[in-house]
């Protein structure tokens, strides 16, 4: 049997649409092996245990690419990943589906390979790329080639999801978006996105306060969720280095020099007044991105 190991990701990291994602120290397992026939899925709500299952449609495209028949699968997936709330979980289900079907075929294709299939099905590559390599990954597309760099950040953050009782699809949060947006906001985000890169390379922290903003997708995604400008400006009371939305959200991210011993506790406190239920998660970066065993 094949278990594969994938992280969750944190998308747009505030200016870097589309551009820039993280990966963190939550999982999503696959289990997978070749039946001699039928399909058998396991682990998630019964209306997914079928041929719609984001991993199994990512292994049969996988294998058409590849000219691999196959006569049945057993597919069972475990995890912690929460769904719907900004963490890449479909991007996990899509790679943890690629590299099975790859491991099962014997691995004719490579990792920038691996990362354009995953791409052509989640249809932007900030999930994807961080899923599949671990760290930090700035990514966009050439024509239908992905061009990736994927950076070290300097030691001495961690991070802490907010993460609601709601859900949000990234459809629904992508429809809100303007066709076109101004010269003076293009400029904001490209200036930011480029500071805040250079300030998690090179450790300038003192920097990211500023860096941290985005007028390109926020602005217009905050109006769906509740109560996100009052958890913004709390968090940035309690001494957040910068708060954002993890990727087409709902969840908040929120980014802490790692010896901040008070904001989990002070945040919690607050977000128990607010209507809404929210969880609050610690995590840390994960440096080595998606793993795959045979067991
Ligand atoms: N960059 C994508 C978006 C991430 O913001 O729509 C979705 O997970």
């Amino acid at each position: 049997m094949i278990k594969v190991k994938v992280p969750a990701t944190s998308a747009n990291m505030g200016p870097g649409f589309d551009t820039m994602g993280i990966a963190l120290n939550i999982y999503n397992y696959f289990f997978v092996e070749e039946t001699k026939g039928g399909l058998e899925i396991s682990g998630c709500e019964d209306d997914l245990c079928n041929e719609n299952n984001l991993v199994y449609k990512s292994m049969v495209h996988c294998f058409n690419l590849m000219g691999y028949k196959f006569k049945g699968l057993k597919i069972r997936l475990e995890g912690d990943i929460p769904l719907s709330r900004g963490f890449g979980s479909s991007a996990t289900c899509i790679i943890g589906g690629i590299l099975a079907a790859n491991t099962i075929a014997g691995n004719p294709l490579n990792k920038e390979e691996v990362l354009d299939l995953a791409i052509s099905i989640e249809g932007h590559p900030d999930n994807v790329a961080p899923a599949l390599l671990g760290s930090l990954v700035l990514s966009t597309m050439d024509n239908d080639k992905v061009i990736y760099n994927r950076l070290k950040i300097a030691k001495g953050l961690k991070f802490c999801a907010l993460v609601p009782d709601f859900t949000l699809s990234t459809r629904k949060a992508r429809a809100v978006l303007p066709k076109t947006v101004s010269y003076k906001d293009a400029v904001f985000n490209l200036s930011r996105s480029s500071l805040l890169v250079s300030a998690l390379m090179n450790g300038n922290f003192n920097i990211i306060p500023q860096s941290c903003q985005d007028r390109l997708h926020q602005p217009y995604r905050s109006k769906l969720i509740p109560s996100f400008d009052e958890i913004f400006e709390k968090s940035k009371e309690l001494n957040s280095l910068a708060t954002y939305l993890s990727g087409a959200g709902p969840s908040i991210m929120v980014i802490l020099r790692e010896n901040d011993n008070d904001f989990v506790q002070n945040i919690e406190r607050f977000l128990e007044g607010l209507p809404h239920k929210w969880k609050v998660i610690e995590l840390e970066i994960d440096e080595i991105g998606a793993v795959v065993e045979n067991i």
